[in-house]
């Protein structure tokens, strides 16, 4: 959503903008172009390995400052990052396609590899291993069900644990197996690959990816700059919902009770969402890129 995102974050050279989840870098090239030559772009990403690949996307000039880091940390990062605002601040959430298309990163369903699925494999000790092999059934469970939106996950808990008494799970191709014995022949038909839900509840489980969009997104608007824009991709509803919630918190103004005359509490909208509903991929970008169809963009103005 490359047309979508410069426009939303309203863009002007000169800028100072913070790509929070730097990747690829094809969001952040497009943005250092059009906040070129004067602007300031600081990309974060908390894979090693996309900063490495970002820096030569980039061919860094001294507009660019990379940071390995978690969003969740963002107001430890931009103080390093030495900008006093910003006037723009993207989260494009989720693993990128390097990361889905490296076997050895765990992240596939479709390729065998070690059950890793560690967005940061520097930082962070747990991998998708530690939690199939160590966890209790009920904790399985109860993330299949609340991460994966798994109607089967007390099965496939069941049978996890099961096949890991007989010998640990190792690999992605292990776990898939024991997800389709898992998942009647019936069901096994509906609904896409059958361990997608498994391998989703398990990525957000590893990286802890849901309990850090609250922390990014707050802190992300305490630095922008009054008309400064936060734009945010979401790429399933648990995302979505989070982002939703917190912005419209944030755009809120008084809380008092409806029967108080006089407002008490003294609450001020911070924001005002520009986006009243999610912005979806164009038909002819998710023909191009079957992995953007589920993607949601949400803005906000500084107010
Ligand atoms: C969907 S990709 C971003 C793609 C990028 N916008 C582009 O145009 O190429 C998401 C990236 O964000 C990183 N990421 C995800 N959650 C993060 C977090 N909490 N903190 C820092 N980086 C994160 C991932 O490592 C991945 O490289």
């Amino acid at each position: 959503m490359l047309a979508e995102v410069t426009q939303h974050l309203s863009l002007h050279p000169g800028s100072i903008v913070v790509d929070c989840t730097l990747g690829g870098a094809g969001h952040a090239k497009r943005i250092a172009d059009s906040i070129a030559p004067s602007g300031i772009l600081v990309g974060i990403d908390q894979d090693e390995s996309a900063l490495d690949a970002a820096e030569d996307a980039l061919r860094l000039g001294r507009q660019a400052i990379l940071l390995k880091g978690n969003f969740g940390e963002l107001d430890r990062l931009l103080v390093e990052a030495g900008i006093p605002y910003a006037d723009g601040i993207l989260f494009d959430f989720g693993v990128s396609s390097p990361q889905l298309d490296l076997p050895e990163r765990g992240f596939s369903y479709h390729q065998d590899a070690p059950l890793d699925m560690r967005m940061d494999s520097l930082d962070n000790p747990l991998t998708a291993a530690q939690v199939v092999n160590e966890y209790s059934e009920d904790d399985l469970a109860r993330i299949l069900r609340e991460y994966g939106e798994e109607r089967w996950a007390s099965r496939i808990a069941a049978f996890i644990v099961a096949a890991r008494g007989r010998r640990p799970l190792a690999t992605t191709f292990d776990l898939v197996e024991v997800v389709k014995d898992a998942i009647p022949a019936s069901a096994r038909r509906e609904g896409g690959h059958p361990a997608r839900r498994t391998f989703q509840a398990l990525r957000i489980e590893v990286n802890r990816e849901l309990e850090v969009i609250e922390e990014g997104l707050k802190a992300a608007v305490r630095w922008l700059a009054p008309g400064g824009r936060v734009v945010v991709i979401s790429y399933h509803s648990l995302e979505d919902r989070i982002v939703k919630r917190v912005l419209s918190e944030l755009a809120k103004g008084c809380v008092c009770p409806p029967d108080v005359p006089i407002c008490t509490c003294g609450r001020e909208p911070v924001v005002r969402v520009v986006t009243r509903r999610p912005i979806l991929p164009s038909p002819e970008e998710v023909a191009e890129n079957p992995r953007a169809r589920s993607a949601r963009l949400r803005a906000a103005e500084r107010l």
